[in-house]
């Protein structure tokens, strides 16, 4: 199975140009699974509830039909972070969109910063979307990282695969190690797709660091770019390689746990 992250820099609020940018980058790839950046249409750094609210969409909106008609005419899943507006609830929303038209969307759960201003919290939890036989898919958005319960429920429901759409910008040195871990403690694939540039607000600077990356389950980067690189990173995978959680006849990290000693 091919595998691909995107790392750009999205246009802040110009929804129309993006959606034009993105369908330019999913017409050129050739892949079974692509993870967008989060909130990959609008740009992240809001001024203030109303601006935000004037460029989310509802799930079922035309502001998603890229995704469902890129995932359908190339027979791919694409993950894809948006600003999702339900009622008068505003949510850091991932689509996920496969082949037959299935539209699935992961409600960011931990909220970092100012986005507590603006986003409710995701109250859908964690959960792993299956696409037949070929592959479990998990998906988290970027600050859900820094919770090592978020990857470990995906992994603990089977996930095999982990779409990590993401504006991080915290120094990757952090990120990028943990995000390693992730992989190797639940032994899963990780796909941390980062947009870069920066954005501004009245004299307040968001650098966003790119430097994305997809994991295999040993915790080694199989594909990874710099800060400046645009476009995709990719690599095949074969999703079944998540299934072995043993790593000697003696041990299996799943068989080894004891949630009987843990506070969780
Ligand atoms: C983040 O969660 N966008 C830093």
């Amino acid at each position: 199975m091919i595998v691909a992250a995107l790392q750009f820099n999205p246009a802040f609020l110009d929804v129309h140009a993006n959606l034009i940018t993105l369908e330019e980058y999913l017409r050129g790839i050739e892949a079974d699974l692509v993870v967008l950046p989060e909130l990959c249409t609008t740009g992240y750094f809001f001024h203030d509830t109303a601006q935000l609210r004037s460029v989310a969409v509802h799930r079922d909106a035309e502001g998603l039909a890229l995704f469902r008609d890129m995932a359908r005419e190339h027979g791919m899943i694409v993950v894809a972070g948006f600003a999702e507006r339900d009622g008068d609830r505003l949510y850091n929303s991932a689509a996920t969109a496969f082949p037959d038209g299935r539209l699935e969307v992961y409600r960011k759960v931990h909220l970092f910063a100012e986005e507590k201003l603006h986003f409710t919290p995701g109250d859908g939890g964690f959960s792993v979307l299956r696409w037949g036989d070929r592959l479990r898919l998990g998906v988290m958005i970027c600050y859900d990282w820094r919770f090592p319960e978020a990857a470990r429920t995906l992994a603990l429901r089977g996930a095999q695969v982990i779409a990590h759409p993401s504006n991080l910008v915290v120094a990757p040195k952090y990120w990028k190690p943990v995000m390693r871990a992730r992989s190797f403690e639940n032994k899963v694939f990780t796909i941390s797709a980062n947009r870069n540039g920066t954005e501004e607000r009245r004299g307040d600077r968001l650098v966003f660091h790119g430097c994305s990356q997809i994991v295999a389950p040993n915790g080694t980067a199989l594909e990874e770019v710099d800060e400046y690189f645009e476009g995709w990173l990719q690599t095949e995978i074969s999703p079944a390689n998540a299934d072995e959680k043993a790593f000697s006849q003696w041990n299996d990290i799943m068989a080894d746990r004891r949630p009987d000693t843990y506070q969780l």
